[in-house]
């Protein structure tokens, strides 16, 4: 069988994650594949009806690769990254990243930080140093977005809007190799 696209990055984040002198190339390879035209991320594109969907490509010791799907006014909660390093590379459309500062507490305190657009090939990084964020489709528009979490994450902290506290959620996928899962919410 032909290798695709996706098998060639795969195949490189094994290479380059398996050792940490060799991250800086993360970047590169989800900056090359966002913007090279592949297609063959769409056989993990699968969008839900009222809420973002996470969509599992693979799934190892070092790594999570994720294909997420935002419909237009879908947004993902305000949330941390449990420690670890994301990737987040643009394939279709155009997302808004805005970074928050969050402290916990019984009444948790968030203070806005900046806002970022991010287009087609564009590829955002964050750890939780940096901040904790909220991923949004811009434009009016659905978009197409793959993730990156090295190691793999199974909670992480959300801040909750409605009763100013932060909680944990743990995370779900709404399809596994392109094979739709029976799960309400991520
Ligand atoms: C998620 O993985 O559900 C949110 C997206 C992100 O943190 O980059």
């Amino acid at each position: 069988m032909t290798r695709q696209p996706i098998d060639e990055l795969l195949a490189q984040l094994d290479r380059s994650l398996g050792d940490d002198a060799r991250a800086s190339e993360v970047t590169a390879a989800l900056g090359r594949y966002a913007a090279s035209g592949a297609q063959d991320w769409r056989a993990f594109a699968h969008f839900e009806a009222d809420y973002y969907a996470r969509n599992l490509v693979r799934q190892s010791e070092l790594f999570e690769l994720i294909v997420l799907c935002w419909g237009a006014g879908q947004r993902s909660p305000i949330h941390d990254h449990h420690g670890q390093r994301c990737w987040m590379a643009v394939l279709d459309g155009e997302v808004s990243e805005s970074l928050f500062t969050v402290r916990d507490g019984p009444r948790a305190e968030l203070s806005p930080g900046v806002a970022r657009k991010f287009s087609r090939g564009s590829v955002a990084y964050i750890v939780d140093e940096m901040g904790w964020h909220r991923i949004e489709p811009a434009g009016g528009r659905p978009a197409v977005t793959m993730h990156l979490y090295s190691r793999p994450i199974r909670t992480c902290a959300i801040y909750d809007e409605q009763t100013q506290s932060v909680v944990t959620r743990t995370m779900r996928y709404h399809s596994i190799g392109g094979v739709v899962q029976t799960v309400s919410r991520s």
